[in-house]
């Protein structure tokens, strides 16, 4: 297999887009579609201060080391789940990747935040471990960048990542995700920091090359809670279509945001309040993350 650009020895080959590359030049074409999707959607610019939120995995560390490396100003922020051993070594991960760099780190404890780590609050609540997880991830996201002063929140999902939360959104025809999906959220209530996902474009095959490429320390074993996660079969079933045809979940994803999208953005406004007690946005009057406090607090 040859290179593409240069026609030297390729060590990755990409099927969707006919085509491989040697090592540089697929760092070169992996930035290039970050760069793409920050333009196309008008992410960031260079003056403004962009959160990175990083887990310690192949994907936010990449997407953090392109930022980086283009000269964005950029501060990551580690959320500690405080799951065991995986958030430890993550956090190691996150930081050892920040002092190397030369790079501001935040990190925020989820237990002191909700009043018990991940585990805890799953005990107390009995909601599916990655439901209060990912609620929880938003809303310090959110409530770090109000904090700090950063107008936009980037993370590190990627194509497979956004087609698998399209194919979970389509099967249930989830009408508020299906208009909330997208490469960048803007801020519609002064509370509401911006959110981009500038690695839409690229796939986990490609982030886990690039991290690999680039000699990027990250961690590689899976959140405990994410084993027969519905959202990992969903993508080996992506995977199987992948494999038949080379683009399928390009044109999935693609195809919706072009086509799909704008017909659900339509059809849901909903009106926002600040909440009750945290000021945070919510649709009601105390908002999920406030809700979920207080069940971990009666359950002490
Ligand atoms: P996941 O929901 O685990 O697939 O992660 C999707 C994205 O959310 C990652 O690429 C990160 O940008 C962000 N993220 C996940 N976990 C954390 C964490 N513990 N701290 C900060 N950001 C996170
Ligand atoms: Fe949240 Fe696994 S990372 S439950
Ligand atoms: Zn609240």
């Amino acid at each position: 297999m040859k290179c593409r650009k240069c026609g030297g020895l390729a060590a990755v080959e990409l099927r969707r887009h006919n085509a491989a590359f040697c090592p540089p030049d697929f760092i070169a074409f992996f930035r290039n579609q970050v760069s793409e999707a920050v333009r196309r959607h008008r992410m960031f610019t260079r003056e403004e201060s962009v959160l990175v939120a990083v887990s310690g995995g192949k994907d936010s560390l990449g997407l953090w080391d392109v930022l980086l490396d283009q000269g964005y100003m950029t501060t990551g922020l580690y959320l500690d789940l405080g799951i065991y051993d995986y958030s430890k070594e993550s956090r190691a991960k996150c930081e050892a990747f920040a002092a190397h760099r030369g790079a501001p780190l935040l990190v925020v404890s989820v237990e002191e935040a909700v009043g018990a780590p991940i585990p805890g609050v799953q005990a107390a609540t009995r909601r599916p471990t990655c439901s209060a997880c990912g609620l929880s991830k938003r809303y310090l996201m959110n409530k770090a960048a109000l904090d700090y002063g950063f107008p936009v929140v980037a993370t590190g999902h990627n194509l497979d990542d956004e087609a698998a939360a399209l194919f979970g959104s389509i099967l249930h025809w989830q009408a508020e995700p299906l208009a909330r999906q997208s490469p960048a959220l803007p801020s519609t209530h002064p509370k509401l920091v911006r959110r981009v996902k500038p690695l839409y474009r690229l796939s986990e095959l490609e982030t886990a090359a690039y991290a690999f490429l680039r000699g990027i320390d990250y961690i590689v074993e899976e959140c405990p809670f994410a084993k027969g996660a519905t959202s990992l079969m969903h993508k080996e079933i992506l995977n199987r279509l992948e494999e038949a045809s080379p683009g399928a979940k390009h044109n999935f994803l693609y195809g919706f945001l072009e086509k799909g999208r704008p017909a659900f953005e339509r059809m849901s406004a909903v009106a926002l309040n600040e909440c009750a007690r945290c000021g945070q946005v919510t649709t009601g009057t105390l908002c999920g993350f406030c809700k979920l406090a207080d069940q971990v607090k009666r359950s002490r």
